[in-house]
C-alpha cells in the first residue's frame, strides 16, 4: 500500500490538460489568462462542484496573492505556490526560501500525491559535531548557527509543484511577481511580526545581517513600520528568471555557503567542518511520495507519509477511536451542552490513543530511506485493535511503543490551504523550524536559513526543543531527512470530492491540532469556524502531562478536567495556544467555507468575496 516514487513523473495531471510548457513560457503576465481558454481545459478534468475557490494562509497579503491567482484562472497548485512565495516575504518568521516542507495534492477522481521538499542533513553531518570536548550534547548547536541548518528544499519544492501540478495557464514569472513586488515595495509590519521579533530567544539567534534588517538601530521593527527587503527581491528575481537552478548553484548558493562559513558554532567559537556546502546544495532533490490513505467516520483521509510523523499518528489515533462507541459520547456531550463539546470519556479515549501513537512516533518513525519505518504494522488492523482494547478506565502512563514480534531469525512553521473551482486541493505546510529558523539571514540574498537539524534525535532519549524524544529511527545521518510533525491533510467524501483541506504549525502540536479539527468536524459535526476556534488539548507520550488550553474558545470545563484527573491523567492547563489551523471545508452546495485560526492571526479568502483577516491576538505559541 505504501511506496516511494523517487523523482518519478507524478501522474497524469499535466498530460491530461494537453499543455505544453513552451506554450506557457511564450505567454506573459495577466493577459495569458484569457478566460476563454480555461473551460476547454477543464471539461476533460473534473466535474466542478465548487462554487468558488478559496485560500487560507498565515498572512492577509499572502492570502490575497493566492486569491488573485485563482481569480485569474490559475489552479490550486498555482495559487499555493504564489501564496507560499508571498509568505517568504511578508511572514519571514516561517514563510521561507531557506526551509522546507510538505504538500499534498488531491484532485477529483485522481490518485492524490504527496510532495516531500523536506530539508536534508548535509553530507558531512554527524552526531559528534553536536557534542563538546567532554562528549556532552550542546543543545544550542542544533538550534543556532551553521550546524543547525539542513539543505533547503522550498525553492525546488515550490517549483516542482508548479511544474507538475500547475494549471499551465500561469507562467512561473507571474507566480513569483507578487513576492518580488512585496519585497521591493515593502509591506507594513503587523503586531505578529513585531511580537515574534521581541522574543528574547528570537533576538538572541539573529545573525548580523538579520539584525541590520529586522532590528534597525538595535530595536525590533515596530508594527506600522514598512519593511523593504531589496536583497530578497534580488534573490526572487533570479529565482523567477532561472527557476531553482538559481538557488542551488550560482550567486545565491555562494552567498548561502558564505553565510554558513562565517557563523560561529555555539560553544566552539569557530566554524566547524561538517556544515552544508555547495555540493550539498547541488545534490538536493525533492521526493514525490504516495500519500497515506485511511478512513474515519466514512470519509477518506489523505495524509503525509514518512518522513512526516503527522499522517501516521493522525491515522493511527483516529483508527483506534473509530471502533469505540463514539456516537453515545457525542450525544451525551450535545445533550449536556458541555463546554469544549466532549465528554470526559471521549477525552480520555482520545488522550490514551494519542499516548500510544506518540510512543510509536518516538520509537519507529524517521526518514523511510534510512530507516525501515514499519508503516504497515503501525496501521495494521491487529495493532489498532490491540491499542483499542487496551484502553481501560484509567490513564495508562506506562504504555510503550509497538514491539515487533520476534523476527524469525534476526531483526515556526506555516500552513496554507487552497481549493479551486475544479475541486483540486493543495495542503502545504512549510517551515524554518524555530521562528526565523537558525537566525542566519544570508547576507546579500535576504532569506533566512532553517534550523531543521534539531528535528533529529541527536542523542537518543534527550528531548529536542519540542520535548520530543527519539531513537535510532530518527538519528542524525548524512543525507537523511529529519522526522517531522507537519501534517497537511485532505479529506474526500465517498464520491471522491474534496470536503476538507487543513494543516497547522506548532511542532508536535500540529498533529493534535489537525486531529482535533477532524474530530470536531467529522464526528461532532461542528461548523468549521467553531471547530477551529474550540479549545484544544495535546498529549505526546513524553512528557506524561496532557496540556489543555486555558482560554482559547472559552477554555475547558473544569469538571471534565477533574474527571480526567480522577482517572489518573496528569493535567496541565497552559496559557499558550496549541497550533494555528488554516482550513477550508466545502459544504453540501459546493460553497467553500474558509477559516483562519485566530490563535496566530492569518486570513481566509474566497474568490469574488475578498480576504478576511483572523482577529489579531498576541503571539504566545
Ligand atoms: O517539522 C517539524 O515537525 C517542525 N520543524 C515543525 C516546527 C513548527 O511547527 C514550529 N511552529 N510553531
Amino acid at each position: 500500500m505504501i511506496s516511494v516514487a523517487r523523482e518519478a513523473a507524478p501522474g497524469p495531471a499535466r498530460q491530461r490538460r494537453g499543455f505544453s510548457r513552451l506554450r506557457a513560457r511564450g505567454l506573459v503576465g495577466f493577459v495569458l489568462l484569457a478566460a476563454c481558454s480555461a473551460p476547454a481545459e477543464r471539461e476533460s478534468f473534473a466535474p466542478a462542484r465548487i462554487q468558488r475557490g478559496a485560500v487560507v494562509s498565515a498572512h492577509p497579503l499572502a492570502t490575497a496573492v493566492g486569491i488573485e491567482v485563482l481569480e485569474l484562472g490559475g489552479n490550486a497548485a498555482d495559487a499555493a505556490v504564489a501564496t507560499a512565495l508571498a509568505l517568504a516575504v511578508v511572514y519571514p518568521q516561517a514563510g521561507n526560501l531557506g526551509g522546507g516542507g510538505f504538500a499534498l495534492w488531491a484532485a477529483y477522481g485522481e490518485d492524490p500525491i504527496a510532495l516531500d521538499f523536506r530539508e536534508v542533513a548535509p553530507r558531512r553531518a554527524r552526531p559528534e559535531l553536536y557534542l563538546d570536548e567532554d562528549g556532552v550534547l550542546v543543545d544550542a548547536r542544533s538550534i543556532t548557527g551553521p550546524l543547525a541548518v539542513g539543505v533547503p528544499g522550498s525553492p525546488q519544492g515550490l517549483y516542482r509543484l508548479y511544474e507538475e501540478r500547475g494549471s499551465g495557464l500561469v507562467t512561473w514569472e507571474r507566480l513569483v511577481a507578487p513576492a518580488i513586488a512585496l519585497a521591493e515595495g515593502g509591506f507594513i509590519v503587523d503586531p505578529w511580526l513585531e511580537g515574534t521579533l521581541r522574543q528574547a530567544s528570537v533576538a538572541g539567534r539573529m545573525n548580523g545581517a538579520a539584525r541590520e534588517r529586522f532590528y534597525p538601530l538595535g530595536a525590533p521593527l515596530r508594527a506600522g513600520e514598512r519593511l523593504v527587503q531589496p536583497d530578497l527581491a534580488r534573490t526572487l528575481k533570479s529565482y523567477s528568471e532561472e527557476g531553482p537552478a538559481a538557488f542551488y548553484g550560482g550567486w545565491i548558493a555562494e552567498a548561502l555557503v558564505r553565510a554558513i562559513e562565517t557563523e560561529q558554532v555555539p560553544g566552539a567559537g569557530i566554524a566547524v567542518d561538517g556544515a552544508l556546502d555547495l555540493d550539498d546544495l547541488a545534490a538536493y532533490r525533492v521526493v514525490w511520495r504516495e500519500p497515506l490513505r485511511g478512513r474515519f467516520q466514512g470519509k477518506e483521509l489523505i495524509a503525509m507519509p514518512s518522513p512526516s510523523s503527522g499522517g501516521l499518528v493522525v491515522l493511527q489515533t483516529l483508527s483506534i477511536l473509530d471502533g469505540l462507541p463514539l456516537g453515545g459520547e457525542v450525544l451525551a456531550a450535545r445533550e449536556a451542552g458541555l463546554r469544549g463539546g466532549v465528554t470526559a470519556t471521549l477525552a480520555h479515549w482520545w488522550i490514551e490513543a494519542l499516548r500510544a501513537s506518540f510512543a510509536d512516533r518516538a520509537t519507529h518513525m524517521g526518514d523511510p530511506e534510512y530507516y525501515d519505518v514499519p508503516m504497515e504494522s503501525l496501521l495494521s488492523a491487529k495493532l489498532i485493535l490491540q491499542r483499542r482494547v487496551a484502553i481501560g478506565p484509567r490513564a495508562n502512563l506506562e504504555v510503550g511503543a509497538w514491539a515487533p514480534e520476534p523476527p524469525p531469525e534476526s531483526p515556526q512553521t506555516t500552513h496554507l490551504s487552497v481549493i479551486d473551482v475544479d475541486g483540486n486541493a493543495v495542503a502545504l505546510t512549510t517551515t524554518l523550524n524555530s521562528s526565523f529558523g537558525s537566525g542566519i539571514l544570508v547576507r546579500g540574498a535576504g532569506f533566512f536559513l532553517n534550523n531543521e537539524l534539531d528535528d533529529f534525535s541527536i542523542a537518543a532519549g534527550v528531548p529536542n526543543q519540542y520535548g520530543l524524544i527519539g531513537s535510532q529511527a530518527n538519528a542524525l545521518e548524512a543525507g537523511k531527512r529529519p522526522l517531522s510533525s507537519m501534517s497537511p491533510m485532505i479529506v474526500r467524501d465517498d464520491r471522491g470530492a474534496v470536503v476538507l483541506v487543513l494543516g497547522s504549525p506548532g511542532g508536535p502540536r500540529i498533529i493534535t491540532a489537525v486531529m482535533q479539527v477532524l474530530l470536531r468536524v467529522l464526528l461532532l459535526e461542528e461548523d468549521l469556524h467553531d471547530a477551529v476556534r474550540a479549545p484544544r488539548l495535546h498529549q505526546q507520550w513524553r512528557p506524561l502531562e496532557t496540556w489543555f488550553e486555558a482560554d482559547q474558545g472559552g477554555g475547558w470545563d473544569p469538571e471534565l478536567l477533574e474527571e480526567l484527573a480522577a482517572r489518573g491523567h496528569p493535567i496541565e492547563v497552559v496559557e499558550r495556544s496549541l497550533g494555528s489551523v488554516q482550513a477550508i471545508a466545502v459544504d453540501e452546495r459546493g460553497q467553500p467555507i474558509a477559516t483562519s485560526d485566530p490563535r496566530r492571526g492569518g486570513a481566509a479568502g474566497v474568490t469574488g468575496r475578498g480576504v478576511q483577516a483572523a482577529a489579531p491576538r498576541p503571539a504566545k505559541d
